[in-house]
């Protein structure tokens, strides 16, 4: 194996990808650490190996040599946190120094929305673990708005709460930043855009950007689970997105950070500019 000090998980995905791709570009040497060989981008300066969290054997070998890691959270299913908890572990065994984990804004082990939960534990795993950590909290993806429409509406029970979206090319910058600066303290830090909107706020933008009508039905909990008892997902998927609503409706992404600006040096694009831009893609 070559001699990179940076591994990439969850390359296959869309932070990933776009972490892996922005390390190319600056021709720094990384590992991507993909699950099937076959989707890993095919980059100038990156190589790809199989592992999967959970398989200790393929995590070791794919480890190697390597210094730093961006840790790419799991599919959100019941076992997620054995998963996070076997690479940590991998991660201690192997010998890897720093790691930059994609956090959720507000995780804590009472937070409402149920995957924070998840990520204040795997946040523990990393800092009892004794590894020098970035965990980036970050907030909903701007780039998932557009999917909250469904027919014309925008149906969940997040009231009149409010929330920055960040897009994910921002966390990517963020990301990128942290696993090169060695100097960034180990913690946590909350990524999110500039702007709070609340669901009537996105509403209206989207109406205004994609020439259509979206309207915001504020929908109680129990409307909320059997508006989604037809999607093919497990219960528990079910329960982190009607949470995700009710977390925004409490106030607990009620949250404005700096971090996108003071890492990057660029301010995270405003969620107008980001639809309309897709919008014109779409044109
Ligand atoms: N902030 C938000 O709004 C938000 C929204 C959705 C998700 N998330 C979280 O943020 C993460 C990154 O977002 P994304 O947009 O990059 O998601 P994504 O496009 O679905 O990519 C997830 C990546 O993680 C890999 N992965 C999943 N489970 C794994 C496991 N057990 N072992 C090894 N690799 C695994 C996937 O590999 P395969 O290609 O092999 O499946 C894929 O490469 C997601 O995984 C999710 O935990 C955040």
């Amino acid at each position: 194996m070559s001699k990179a000090t940076i591994a990439v998980t969850g390359a296959t995905g869309q932070l990933g990808g776009r972490v892996a791709k922005k390390l190319d570009a600056q021709q720094i040497p990384s590992r991507l650490i993909v699950r099937d060989l076959s989707r890993a981008p095919d980059l100038q300066h990156a190589e790809a190996v199989a592992a999967s969290y959970i398989e200790r054997d393929s995590m070791l070998e794919a480890l190697k040599g390597i210094e730093t890691v961006f840790f790419v959270s799991g599919f959100e299913s019941e076992d997620r946190l054995v998963h996070h908890k076997a690479a940590v572990e991998a991660f201690v065994e192997s010998g890897v120094k720093r790691v930059v984990y994609t956090s959720f804004l507000g995780a804590a082990s009472d937070a409402t929305f149920t995957f924070a939960r998840q990520h204040f534990a795997t946040e523990e795993y990393l800092r009892t673990a004794g590894l020098d950590y970035v965990a980036l909290r970050n907030s909903l993806y701007l780039d998932v708005l557009p999917y909250f429409a469904v027919e014309g509406e925008i149906r969940c029970p997040a009231g009149h709460g409010r929330f920055a979206p960040v897009a994910r090319e921002d966390i990517a910058d963020v990301a990128v930043h942290a696993l090169l600066d060695k100097e960034i303290k180990s913690g946590s830090y909350n990524v999110t855009g500039a702007e709070l909107l609340s669901m009537q706020d996105v509403a209206a933008l989207l109406s205004s950007i994609q020439g259509t009508t979206v309207k915001f039905v504020n929908e109680g909990v129990e409307e909320a689970y059997a508006s989604r008892a037809h999607y093919d997902a497990s219960d528990y998927e079910k329960e982190g997105w009607v949470t995700s609503y009710l977390a925004i409706a409490r106030g607990e992404m009620n949250v404005v950070s700096d971090v996108v600006k003071k890492f990057t040096g660029h301010d995270p694009i405003t969620p107008a500019a980001f639809l309309q831009a897709l919008q014109n893609q779409k044109a």
